[in-house]
């Protein structure tokens, strides 16, 4: 017999700097009303130097943790989603491990980028259910602030990104009348997409050199985004890969009590949110205050969503990504 697996624990951590759209306008041809109307984000938060991601990713599963009433020594394996790795190797994952001071565990980065938190949800559950751990921690940790081009040539991703983290303990559920559990997650991809949205440099493909000044000049170390073109396959993969997940979990979307969907763009999540005719008050969204995270996105709503009385014991809660790869993925979780 399988072991069911459930989240026990949710944290998050967002540095202390708040970065105003106003501000962003100081520095670039942009403006609040543009950034505004076109994503909903008003504010994100930036690390001020000296921060490494892996300070974010402590604090974040230090608040998991501690909401699951455990001690890092409990835990069997940490896997961290991550595009902005605080080194080229090895994975934040190793230095956050020993901040953690957690014992010689396994732990490993996980690149699915904006999907990354689903994508390492999915694994977790996979360890779990098949008795390899019985305790996971699950984080997704970025740090854009450090490789965004903040000038008018970059605005159009810049605007976009903030630094963040979030993190969750997933356990094996033993008790049969528990009814928390992942009931389900469906995990996608599309690499022909790849370069829509992607960083370049540094990269192994770069031959003889990784990395040189001409390609630094070039500004090909900032991400390039065709952004329309996400829009259009973000509006149209996200509510495929949730109907697909509610439906392997044999519920309907009404049953749905949560909604939470990546938070790259608020118009997006409007326009997901209306064509499957979800109720508003039903979604919950902070890219006003956090713009987007990637990884860290998804962990880091839960994280509001359990603190603040959204979820209460039994609810249905629904997390649907998409982001560079293309990657796609959504999770239903009974709490
Ligand atoms: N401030 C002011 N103007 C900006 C700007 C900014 N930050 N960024 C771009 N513009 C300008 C463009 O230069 C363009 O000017 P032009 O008409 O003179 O050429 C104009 O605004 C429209 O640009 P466009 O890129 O067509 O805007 P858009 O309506 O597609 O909105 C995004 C841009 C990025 C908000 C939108 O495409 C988007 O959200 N895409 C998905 C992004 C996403 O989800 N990324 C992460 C996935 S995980």
């Amino acid at each position: 017999m399988t072991t069911r697996a459930k989240i026990t624990g949710t944290g998050m951590y967002v540095p202390e700097r708040v970065v105003k759209n106003d501000d962003l306008a100081a520095l670039m041809e942009t403006s609040d009303d543009w950034i505004r109307q076109r994503t909903g984000i008003e504010e994100r938060r930036y690390i001020d130097p000296g921060t490494q991601p892996a300070d974010l990713a402590y604090a974040a599963a230090s608040n998991a943790l501690e909401s699951a009433k455990l001690k890092p020594s409990d835990i069997d394996c940490v896997i961290l989603a991550t595009l902005s790795a605080q080194a080229d190797f090895p994975g934040t994952s190793f230095f956050l491990q020993e901040k953690l001071d957690a014992g010689e565990i396994p732990c490993f980065d996980l690149r699915a980028q904006c999907s990354g938190f689903v994508y390492s949800l999915s694994v977790a559950n996979s360890f779990v259910r098949a008795g390899t751990f019985r305790r996971v921690l699950a984080v997704g940790c970025e740090v854009h602030s450090t490789g965004i081009d903040i000038s008018t040539e970059g605005r159009d991703v810049a605007v976009l990104f903030g630094d963040g983290a979030g993190a969750v303990v997933v356990e094996a559920n033993d008790d049969p009348s528990d009814p928390s559990e992942i009931l389900a997650v469906n995990l996608h991809a599309e690499g022909r997409h790849a370069k829509r949205l992607w960083v370049e440099i540094p990269g192994s493909g770069n031959t003889p050199d990784r990395i040189t000044p001409e390609m630094l000049a070039q500004k090909r170390h900032y991400p390039h985004m065709e952004g329309r073109f996400v829009f259009k396959n973000a509006v149209t993969r996200m509510p495929e890969v949730l109907r697909e997940t509610v439906a392997s979990a044999d519920v309907g979307l009404d049953d749905v009590d949560l909604f939470l969907f990546h938070q790259a763009n608020l118009r997006i999540n409007e326009f997901v949110a209306n064509q499957l005719e979800i109720p508003a008050e039903k979604c919950l969204n902070n890219i006003q205050r956090y713009g987007n995270c990637s990884a860290a996105s998804i962990p880091i709503l839960l994280d509001e969503a359990a603190r603040s009385q959204r979820l209460e014991p039994g609810n249905l809660v629904s997390m649907t990504t998409f982001g560079s790869g293309f990657s796609w993925s959504s999770a239903l979780v009974r709490w």
